[in-house]
């Protein structure tokens, strides 16, 4: 086993676990990644030994949380090169920070007949909140299609930009192709026509460096727990001017400025978006889980999966009968294919009863799913954790699989 693995498997207490009798390969990190000691700690103590809630108290507890809290914080700032830490608006995870955006960001930019662009292969959670609030603005949402490998088609973006154009929300890292989008680029373009460039980086965050400041946008949401974080925390990254323009997406303590019967005036960002107690164990265990990623190294963890995805595809290549989708020249550490003629669901079930943790179905892509004419595909996604190993393990299964079903 590689030094690396030797190092970071002992992390995670999961990979011990037994499924179905069989050791456990965990090839649905894209879904959700295990979760490192060291995350596990930091909520242990932050519940066990620190509970205090933040931003209120006039006591020592409440401080110290309070400092923590702002801590992490001003660490995920530095770690998506954000300009300060006042950018970073902590939400319950990639969806919310989305709804967040369509629903403030709408309210003060879209006028009817107005244009927000998204691709063929985005999450749903970047296509329903633009969806509704478009629906409620008079706006239109434009899907830029997809190519056959599975990689935005460039033409077809240039083409549906328009002075119309008032956001451009694109995946950085496809969950069900594992395109990498060449955003810096698109987005430059995106910026021409005066669009304000949205990223969800819910899958890229825990795969590659993110600078928000190359990568050209207004906005950024990722999820917590695709970085080995808890679940319930999230992330919005937005340009501190753009943040104070924009009214509150929820009200409650905590956001305001002043209260009074005839009305309530608000903090700036990013407390104006965090109203009630937040998720304040989570944040913590956010914060352990990038200094878990820092320690390793993100071109150490991009290398490593990336190396992984090529040997996998090449094993399915050889197994014949497969039908890879997603063949971009730049690919993430997810695989997702078919077998020819077999229902993904099948496959998935198969799959399980061999100790193989896989996602099948549309992974929340439909839109994609009728680009590539399928109710869905098989999804393995490698994590830091993953290895040769697996992989093997994965392709004897799937070989099973393929026997029983054609
Ligand atoms: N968005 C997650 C996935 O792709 C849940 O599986």
């Amino acid at each position: 086993m590689s030094e690396l693995l030797n190092k970071v498997q002992p992390e995670f207490l999961q990979l011990t676990r037994k499924v179905r009798d069989r050791r456990l390969v965990y090839l649905d990190s894209a879904a959700t990644t295990l979760k490192p000691r060291a995350v596990i700690d930091a909520v242990t103590e932050s519940l066990a030994w620190g509970a205090a809630n933040v931003h209120r108290g006039a006591h020592l507890l409440s401080d110290e949380a309070t400092e923590k809290f702002e801590a992490v914080r001003a660490h995920v700032a530095r770690f998506i090169g954000a300009k300060q830490s006042s950018e970073i608006v902590f939400t319950k995870g990639t969806t919310e920070g989305l709804n967040l955006l369509a629903s403030s960001l709408g309210e003060i930019l879209i006028e009817p007949g107005d244009e927000i662009l998204v691709s063929q292969m985005e999450h749903h959670s970047n296509i329903v909140p633009w969806q509704m609030m478009a629906k409620q603005k008079g706006a239109k949402v434009l899907f830029v299609r997809v190519t056959d490998q599975g990689e935005i088609d460039h033409e077809h973006f240039k083409s549906l930009l328009s002075p119309r154009t008032k956001i451009v929300s694109l995946v950085h890292l496809s969950n069900s192709l594992g395109t990498v989008n060449p955003l810096a680029e698109l987005f430059k373009q995106a910026r021409q026509v005066g669009a304000i460039c949205v990223v969800d980086a819910a899958q890229s965050i825990s795969f590659m460096p993110i600078d928000v400041a190359t990568l050209g946008c207004h906005f950024l949401v990722f999820s917590g727990h695709k970085i080995f974080a808890p679940t319930g925390v999230g992330v919005l990254y937005g340009e501190l001017e753009l943040l104070n323009k924009m009214p509150p997406y929820q009200g409650g303590g905590s956001m305001i400025e002043r209260v009074s019967e005839s009305g309530t005036t608000f903090l700036d960002a990013p407390h104006r978006f965090e109203a009630g107690t937040p998720p304040i164990a989570e944040v913590m265990g956010l914060g352990a889980s990038l200094r878990f990623v820092e320690s390793i190294g993100l071109e150490a963890i991009a290398s490593h999966e990336r190396t992984l995805q090529v040997y996998a595809a090449e094993c399915l290549r050889k197994l014949g009968d497969i039908e890879i989708y997603g063949q971009s020249a730049d690919q993430g550490p997810i695989l997702s294919f078919l077998i020819n003629g077999s229902h993904p669901s099948d496959v998935g079930a198969l799959l399980d009863q061999q100790g193989v943790a896989v996602r099948a179905g549309h992974h929340c892509c439909q839109p994609l799913m009728a680009r590539f004419g399928v109710v869905g595909t098989v999804r393995a996604s490698f994590s830091i954790y993953s290895s040769d190993e697996d992989v093997d393990q994965f392709v004897e299964a799937l070989r099973k699989a393929k026997g029983m079903l054609q």
